[in-house]
């Protein structure tokens, strides 16, 4: 299971040290900056290797519930080390454009490397640009089409960020938006929280990131079920929501229109 497309969303949380309990704030919009920009150097290779590459699948699901297509304007938010981004240039092709925003540097850094590292015609037209969510550098109606992978559950305000998604797209554009399920089924949440304690954490110990990784459980108990995201979409004025269970109902996509 469980990509590690994991959040650092909680708002306080005990960890355990060799002597002692320590206690490590992510309180904050800036909190959760520093936490990306650290596990950035390592984190596509802890996501194949703690979802025995199913990311990848969930990712071109999400792609294509965009409805994106040639010569679109594109935009993924939160984007990190890029991953939506060069999937939905494949989709937009040499003549779309696509821009990448996320307010990780180090994040962005790995994006950008990546981008100079492999070539296709349709990288050409990508941008990466440093920004928030929640005050998106954009003009209204700008875009085609929106990604957000592991992201919404990550920001502190979801409700504004929602609100700039709606903004920013062009009317009748979609946006799709993928991270874990918070599921409503007892069973497949305790299997989630399984996972995390027993197959995550040990492996990102490993990486020396298991403080990181130990808020993905928080997170996911605090981030908002399917139906609940349908809510949020409908408040912030988009015309039609649904959210898609995936993987058993360890993964979610909301699909919304403007
Ligand atoms: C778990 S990663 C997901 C990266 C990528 N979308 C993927 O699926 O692999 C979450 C990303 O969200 C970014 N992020 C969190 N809150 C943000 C905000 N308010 N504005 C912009 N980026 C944010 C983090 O910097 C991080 O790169």
């Amino acid at each position: 299971m469980a990509s590690l497309q994991f959040g650092l969303s909680s708002s306080f949380a005990s960890l355990p040290t060799a002597s002692c309990f320590r206690r490590v704030s992510v309180r904050c919009s800036g909190d959760r900056q520093v936490l990306f920009n650290r596990i950035a150097p390592v984190y596509d290779n802890l996501n194949d290797l703690l979802s025995l590459g199913q990311h990848r699948v969930w990712k071109r699901m999400a792609i294509s519930w965009t409805g994106a297509k040639e010569k679109d304007t594109v935009l993924d938010i939160c984007c990190g080390s890029g991953d939506l981004t060069f999937l939905l240039s494949e989709k937009v092709g040499p003549t779309g454009k696509v821009i990448g925003v996320d307010f990780s540097k180090e994040q962005l850094n790995v994006a950008s490397s990546r981008q100079n590292s492999r070539w296709r015609a349709c990288y050409e037209s990508i941008e990466f640009v440093e920004g928030d969510a929640t005050d998106l550098p954009f003009s209204n109606c700008q875009f085609d089409a929106i990604t957000m992978g592991y992201g919404l559950r990550n920001v502190v305000d979801k409700k504004k960020a929602m609100q700039e998604m709606f903004r920013v797209l062009k009317p009748g554009g979609k946006a799709s938006i993928l991270d874990f399920n918070k599921s409503t089924k007892p069973f497949v949440a305790s299997f989630q929280e399984w996972m995390i304690d027993n197959v995550v954490v040990p492996v990102a110990t490993g990486y020396g990131l298991a403080e990181e990784y130990e808020y993905l459980k928080n997170s996911i108990r605090e981030f908002l079920t399917g139906k609940e995201l349908e809510e949020l979409a409908v408040q912030a004025g988009f015309s039609m929501a649904s959210h898609y269970e995936i993987s058993g109902g360890l993964m979610g996509n909301l699909v919304v229109t403007r």
